[in-house]
């Protein structure tokens, strides 16, 4: 009884730390952010090079809405604009999970997917 009862809690403690890892600490994803010069094009999430193209609002979370999208976005950068690649030399892994979880923060909950009342 009482050993299964501890090893129930001890299970959900489990859940909550893997939760919290799988999303990352968008706190420490700020730091990233400054320290790997996002912040000179995308201070607060906007585009100073092109206004078109936010890190926030409904359109990017809509169309980046995967992680793994966003990702290799951040990775592989776009060829032709100041938007560099970074690679894990620049950002590693686990500092990629921070960074994103910052991004993500960007955009408030109500903006993101607009299912049924996206008609215009
Ligand atoms: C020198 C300026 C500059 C820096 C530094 C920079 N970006 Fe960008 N970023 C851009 C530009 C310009 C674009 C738009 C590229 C295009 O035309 O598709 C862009 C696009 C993006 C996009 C895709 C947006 C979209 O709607 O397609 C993401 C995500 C992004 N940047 C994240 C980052 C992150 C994270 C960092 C830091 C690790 C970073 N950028 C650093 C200039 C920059």
């Amino acid at each position: 009884m009482h050993r299964k009862a501890w090893l129930l809690s001890l299970g959900s403690l489990l859940l909550v730390s893997q939760a919290a890892f799988a999303e990352g600490d968008a706190l420490r994803g700020q730091k990233i952010f400054k320290k790997a010069d996002c912040v000179e094009c995308h201070a607060k999430g906007g585009n100073d090079v092109n206004p078109r193209k936010p890190i926030k609002g409904a359109e990017f979370a809509e169309e980046f809405k995967d992680d793994k999208v966003l990702e290799t976005k951040i990775r592989t950068g776009v060829t032709g604009t100041p938007m560099r690649g970074f690679s894990e030399k620049k950002i590693s892994q686990a500092d990629m999970v921070d960074l994103i979880a910052y991004i993500r923060s960007l955009t408030p909950k109500t903006e993101t997917p607009k299912t049924e009342n996206a008609g215009k």
